[in-house]
């Protein structure tokens, strides 16, 4: 990295807070998930939904410094206990008896009360299409700023998405979009420069602040 990048990478990371809104976007295995965690890493209180799993440790266990909440009466009763921390990471894994729609909706309105926190969802477009988002996952995205919450969200494709999870972004970090479609999502951001992410190998990442304006080529570590 020259001097002007690093001081430009420095300036955008100056930018976030726990209350910054944050959308990953590459297409399948290129590291969303990789680096979405460097990014929390920095944030010190998290709500995360792990749909697949993937926050435990390389032979499955449960990572020492987290609060693993299975199913919806487990992480409402968790979530309580975490209010009294100054750090703490909770995950919450779907029970197999559970209705994820209706949990998921839950779990967005008792972390949209709690406050104060990173809300982590991996493959958001699980849980909302381009004409429908649920109840507390609008309240979160539209007013989290005012509960002091912001939220990191991975997904392979923009167009899979409601509109709004976007729209309201402090930082993209776009990956390989190998769909014109799906990289047009940005070019009122990065205008031409949207063509950049065809070639992008996995793990190389355009973090783009909307705040500056400005993106700069990123690896997960
Ligand atoms: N910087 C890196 N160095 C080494 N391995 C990495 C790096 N980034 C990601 N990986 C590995 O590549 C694989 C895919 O990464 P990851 O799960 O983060 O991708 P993803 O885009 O979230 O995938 P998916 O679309 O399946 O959710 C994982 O096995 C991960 O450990
Ligand atoms: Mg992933």
């Amino acid at each position: 990295m020259t001097n002007s990048e690093t001081d430009l990478l420095n300036r955008m990371l100056a930018e976030l807070r726990p209350n910054s809104n944050i959308f990953a976007v590459a297409r399948r295995g290129c590291g969303k998930t990789t680096i979405g965690k460097q990014f929390q890493e920095l944030m010190h209180r998290k709500v995360i939904v792990d749909r697949n799993r993937e926050y435990l440790s390389a032979d499955g266990l449960y990572l020492e410094n987290a609060i693993y909440a299975e199913g919806l009466q487990d992480f409402k009763d968790k979530l309580v206990i975490c209010q009294d921390q100054d750090r703490y990471s909770l995950i919450f894994h779907f029970s197999p008896y559970e209705n994820e729609d209706f949990v998921f909706d839950d779990i967005c309105k008792w972390t949209y009360h709690a406050g104060d926190l990173t809300f982590v969802v991996e493959e958001v477009h699980h849980y909302c299409k381009p004409q429908f988002i649920p109840k507390w996952l609008k309240e979160i995205a539209a007013s989290g700023r005012h509960k002091n919450i912001g939220y990191i969200f991975t997904s392979v494709s923009p167009s899979l998405i409601n509109k709004l999870l976007f729209s309201l972004c402090d930082f993209y970090i776009l990956g390989h979009l190998l769909n014109k479609n799906d990289r047009d999502y940005f070019r009122d951001q990065m205008g031409d420069d949207t063509i950049k992410l065809a070639y992008l190998k996995p793990r190389e990442f355009y973090l783009y602040s909307t705040t500056l304006n400005e993106s700069i080529l990123i690896h997960s570590i």
